[in-house]
């Protein structure tokens, strides 16, 4: 191999624009240095990743290497072997995951992708029959996912096992489709969470949505059957027969609280904008009141010192290891606190 191929390094994918808050993750609470590889990739200086998961990582790139490779070169052999190694060295089912570092890059990562993909044939023949769909690979939780970028100048590849990643989406882009029915864009947070949670809201189950309006997390829930309490002053815009599953009451959320003897609800969501230390007096309410059994919270980022203000929410979610909270790719500047409680 020549001396262009890079060492490996850790990569992490985030919010294009939302680097600087990855990096002060990285060095505030593990104390890793890190630079801005591209757009929404971030580089570790010299450590191993985290073992969980960071709030705002979307996508990680175990053992990362760099090829340089400006526009109009064609694909050089010594890049066709050096992302085929892990095969040359064991044979195993693989599938890519192309991840486009801006909106330009796209058709030019497809052209050296397919390239790679010709060249890896005529080097290892046989190699086609062992390429699978990556949801597939991520279902048996075995193979390789190959994580192909490209930048302006060069390639960068990572393979590793789906285990060692944390979203099964290419750069932990999970995009969900639009219900033409749905009043809010916020609809696609709420199912965001859903996947993320690897399961759905079933039918009858009961749910109250703190700061409804105008509606899409509620209708997510109503149109599979829930029974849903929206609490907002503001009105629901749902034009679907399923707002006759849903009780809307005109109260405030952050005092909004169950009848003593009620039993908890099946799940409790919300999406008020709030600051954090509210959200916080909310989770200690539903959460360690054992109020209710799931929970989807959105938390709003401020301005200033987002990760301060954060905080005192990670310092409480220690004691819920089964709770989660990441920067979903349908989330703006806000994070989701997600996870089953007290079942
Ligand atoms: C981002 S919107 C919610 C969007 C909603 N999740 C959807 O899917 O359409 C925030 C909502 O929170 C409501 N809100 C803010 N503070 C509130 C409070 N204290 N009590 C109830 N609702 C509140 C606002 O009226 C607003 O409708």
């Amino acid at each position: 191999m020549t001396s262009t191929l890079s060492s490996p390094f850790q990569l992490l994918c985030c919010r294009p624009s939302g680097e600087e808050l990855l990096q002060q993750e990285l060095e505030a609470r593990h104390g890793i240095f890190s630079n801005v590889a591209a757009s929404g990739f971030i580089q570790l200086e010299g450590h191993d990743l985290p073992a969980e998961p960071l709030i705002f990582e979307w996508q990680r790139l175990p053992n990362t290497r760099f090829f340089p490779l400006l526009k109009g070169e064609s694909v050089p052999e010594q890049l066709t072997e050096a992302v085929w190694t892990f095969f040359a060295e064991q044979p195993s089912p693989w599938a890519i995951h192309l991840l486009t570092v801006d909106d330009g890059g796209a058709s030019r990562l497809e052209g050296i992708a397919r390239e790679l993909t010709r060249r890896g044939n005529q080097l290892h023949p046989g190699l086609k029959k062992w390429e699978r769909k990556p949801g597939k690979l991520f279902k048996q939780q075995k193979g390789m996912i190959l994580q192909w970028a490209c930048t302006d100048r060069g390639f960068l590849f990572s393979s590793s096992s789906p285990t060692e990643l944390t979203a099964t989406e290419p750069g932990g882009r999970t995009r969900m489709k639009m219900d033409s029915r749905a009043p809010s864009r916020s609809y696609l947070k709420i199912e965001e969470a859903f996947v993320r949670l690897g399961r759905e809201p079933e039918a009858e189950q009961t749910v109250i949505d703190l700061g409804a309006a105008p509606g899409g997390w509620s209708f997510a829930f109503a149109k599979r059957g829930c029974q849903v309490t929206s609490i907002d002053n503001g009105p629901l815009k749902i034009d679907d027969a399923c707002i006759r599953r849903i009780e809307h009451l005109h109260r405030d959320g952050l005092t909004f609280q169950l009848g003593k003897l009620q039993p908890p609800v099946d799940w409790l969501v919300g999406d008020m904008l709030i600051p954090p230390g509210k959200v916080l007096g909310l989770l200690r309410y539903w959460v360690d009141g054992h109020h209710c059994k799931n929970i989807v919270m959105n938390v709003k980022l401020p301005q200033n010192n987002p990760l301060p203000a954060m905080e005192p929410i990670l310092e409480w979610m220690k004691r819920y290891p089964e709770l989660q909270v990441r920067q979903f790719y349908h989330d703006r500047r806000e994070v989701t606190i997600f996870g089953a409680v007290n079942s």
